[in-house]
This record gives structure tokens, C-alpha cells and sequence, in this order.
């Protein structure tokens, strides 16, 4: 992916993360992004002006008060000359003078005297992260237009484990690709994205789900967007971060989802990714339901809509690519290439979802892509890189005039 002629302006805060950033500034360079990069005070505790500098190949701003920065260019003129602004990692503290508005030095005046997009990649100890105050300094932003890239789940440099962790740094860069891609290859093209499972109550605390974790779904709604799309992602229940530069769409059960989707029509691409349940409860409890009854309830079930059928065969509305998910544990390539045409849907993303594969919820996949010409098989990798895998397949596809 190419960022060339686009500029960032990096602002790299205090904390044990701020060496992934160097990873980040790496990942913009090699794709031709320019990067203005700032360090907090904190910041340059962690990591060294000099390897910042040496990576972005450029200044490193780090005093407001400084003559030189001043001199050769203003707090102002630099937070207007970028493209987009970042704060990777982005600690509690910086997160709370951006909330309250501070301007207590160079990073959060510039903050503050942008009018461009400010994408947050938080990094902080689980407690601070789940702190009351974090989480309402994190909405005020959020409400503010601030995008949000991660934290991600996982052990941390204090060996605490739960959210928290600095996104990776290709998930920012995905993230800051995403902002950036106006004119990108699919510019013009409205997709809508399914993701996630569905729920479907059987009284007000019970429901019937599955293990989707809507990691691919998220995935691909990113990557499409990371290439310019105008993206719709219709999100089942998951423990994921909205992506950023994607209007996201939260729904619970099948019949929402399937409003949803049709109400965000028209679009040129859908992407069916969402594990939605096949049926649902056809009376759901209005109370919950109490096991001092006399015998266990038996659930009457009713088919829910197929949504992906549904767009395949929406007439004049039908997406111009419509693509579908099979999820198989057993003959793979066949029950896939017979729900293509079961579906009336342009392409089918296979994947084995044996639990030995642990491809269910877990962070790599193995697909096949059946299309009118065939069955690839791809090697496995990452849902990102099958998400940027697929996401480019569609491009081109557009590009062949489609
Ligand atoms: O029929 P099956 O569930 O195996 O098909 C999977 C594909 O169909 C996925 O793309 C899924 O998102 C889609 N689907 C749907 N609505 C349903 C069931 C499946 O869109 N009710």
C-alpha cells in the first residue's frame, strides 16, 4: 500500500510502549508516508530524539518554547501542515489534558490548534485503562471525532493481564491508512461489511449465540477502507474496537442485522463475514424464564432471514459484488463451491473451522476463494492479511471493470 504524498504528524507520549512506535514511524516511511514526529517530555524517557529522528527522517519536535522549533516553524503551521495527527502510544495523562482541553505543552497544543483527524492508539496499564476516568475522558473524545485505534487484550510490561496493550503497529498503520485513503483504489465504492455472531434472545438474560469473534469481519470492514472505501460494517455482538474510518452499525439478532444491512443501501460491494444464527426462538420469555417450572423448556426454533441470499437476489438493489462466508469442517472446497450457487453470491471466502484448526476466534485463517473461474487456496496468515488479501482482490476486481 502506497501513502505517498501523505503526511503524519506522530506524537509519541511516555510509556513503555513509545518503542513500537518506532516499528509505526518504519511501516508509514516504507510506504511513503512523511512523518513530523513529536515527543512528549515522558516521552523521551523511553525513547531516544536521535532514533526517532533517524527513522522519520526528519525533525523532532519536542519544546513548545523552543526558538528553534519556533523558529522554523510555528505550533500552529505544524499542526496544520499534516495530513492527519497521531498520538501512538497514547497514556491516560495525555488522554485527560486532550479531554480537558489542555494546552500545557508542544503535543497538546498542537492537539488542541488542529482541524485535522486525531487517531488515539492507547497504551496503559489495565487499571488506568478501566479507571472511570479513562473511560469518561475516552467517550468525551470519541464524541469529540477523536478516533480510537485498540488497546489490545494481553500481558503486559507490569505482567498484569487485560486490555490495555498498544495496538500493533501495522493496526495503527491500517488504522491511519484508512483515515488517509481518499482517491484510494476503491474511492467511490460503498461497501458494507457483516461481522460478528448474532444473538438471539430465549428471555430477557438468555440468548443462543456462537464463536464467532468477528476478528475477520473487523478485519476486512478496515481493510477496505484502508483502500479508500466508503465502508458500512454491521457488527454483531464482539469484544472489538470499532474500526476507525468505518461507520459501525451495532445490532444484536439476525433480524437486525438484516435491517440494518438493507437500510444502508445502496452499495457497489457486500461482505457477508458475520456468523449469524440460523435460527432464532420463535417465543422468546418476555419474563426470565424460572427452572422451578415443572419440566425444562423445549425451544421451538424459526429460520431467520439469510441475509447473503438476501442481497444476492435484491434486484436492481444488488450489490455489484456480493461475497459470502462458508464456514465448513468437512469437505471444504465442495460445500463451499455448492453454496456459491446456492447463494447467488459473485464470490465464497472458505475456511475450515475444526477446532483444531483454531481458526475460530483465533487470529489466523486458511481460506479458499471460489469464484466464477475457480477455487484458490491461499496459505495461511493473519485475518489482516486475508482481510488486505481479499480487500485487494476486490480492487482489482473493480479496477477490471467490474
Ligand atoms: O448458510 P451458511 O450460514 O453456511 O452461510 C454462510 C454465509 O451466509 C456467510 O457469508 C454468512 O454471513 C451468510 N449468512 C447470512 N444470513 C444468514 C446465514 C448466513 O448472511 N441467516
Amino acid at each position: 500500500m502506497t501513502l505517498a504524498g501523505k503526511r503524519v504528524l506522530l506524537i509519541i507520549a511516555g510509556g513503555i510502549a513509545a518503542y513500537k512506535a518506532l516499528e509505526l514511524i518504519r511501516l508509514l516511511r516504507g510506504a511513503g508516508c512523511a512523518v513530523t514526529p513529536v515527543l512528549t517530555r515522558a516521552g523521551a524517557e523511553f525513547v531516544t530524539p536521535l532514533a526517532v529522528q533517524t527513522l522519520a527522517e526528519n525533525t523532532v519536535y519536542q519544546n513548545l518554547f523552543s526558538l528553534t522549533d519556533e523558529a522554523e516553524i510555528g505550533h500552529i503551521q505544524l499542526s496544520r501542515a499534516a495530513d492527519l495527527v497521531v498520538v501512538a502510544p497514547a497514556t491516560a495523562h495525555i488522554l485527560a489534558r486532550m479531554a480537558a482541553g489542555l494546552a500545557d505543552d508542544l503535543a497538546t497544543t498542537l492537539l488542541l490548534a488542529t482541524d485535522k483527524n486525531v487517531l488515539v492508539a492507547p497504551a496503559m496499564n489495565v487499571r488506568m485503562w478501566q479507571h472511570p476516568a479513562t473511560v469518561a475522558n475516552l467517550a468525551a473524545l470519541a464524541a469529540r471525532g477523536v478516533h480510537i485505534v485498540g488497546p489490545d487484550e494481553g500481558e503486559m510490561a507490569c505482567h498484569e493481564f487485560g486490555p490495555g496493550r498498544l495496538a500493533e503497529p501495522h493496526a495503527i498503520f491500517d488504522a491511519i491508512a484508512a483515515l488517509l485513503a481518499h482517491g484510494g483504489p476503491l474511492a467511490g465504492q460503498h461497501a458494507i461489511v457483516t461481522s460478528g455472531p448474532t444473538q438471539e434472545p430465549i428471555d430477557p438474560v438468555r440468548y443462543i449465540a456462537n464463536r464467532s469473534s468477528g476478528r475477520q469481519g473487523h478485519a476486512i470492514a478496515a481493510a477496505l477502507a484502508a483502500l479508500g472505501a466508503r465502508v458500512t460494517l454491521v457488527a454483531g455482538p464482539v469484544a472489538l474496537a470499532d474500526p476507525p474510518g468505518v461507520t459501525v452499525c451495532h445490532v444484536e439478532t439476525a433480524r437486525e442485522m438484516r435491517d440494518a444491512v438493507f437500510a444502508a443501501l445502496p452499495a457497489t460491494i457486500a461482505v457477508c463475514a458475520a456468523a449469524v444464527a440460523d435460527w432464532r426462538v420463535t417465543h422468546a420469555a418476555q419474563e426470565k424464564m424460572k427452572k422451578t417450572a415443572a419440566a425444562p423448556p423445549i425451544l421451538e426454533l424459526t429460520a431467520n432471514p439469510d441475509i447473503l441470499a438476501e442481497l444476492a437476489a435484491a434486484g436492481p438493489a444488488r450489490p455489484r459484488l456480493v461475497v459470502g462466508f462458508a464456514a465448513e469442517t468437512e469437505h471444504l472446497a465442495a460445500h463451499a463451491t455448492a453454496k456459491r450457487a446456492r447463494k447467488g453470491c459473485d464470490w465464497i471466502v472458505a475456511n475450515d473451522v475444526s477446532p483444531a484448526t483454531g481458526i475460530m476466534g483465533g487470529a489466523e485463517n486458511a481460506v479458499l476463494l471460489i469464484t466464477a473461474a475457480g477455487t484458490e487456496t491461499w496459505p495461511r496468515m493473519t485475518k489482516d492479511a486475508v482481510a488486505r488479501k481479499l480487500a485487494a482482490r476486490i480492487a482489482t476486481h473493480f479496477a477490471e471493470g467490474a
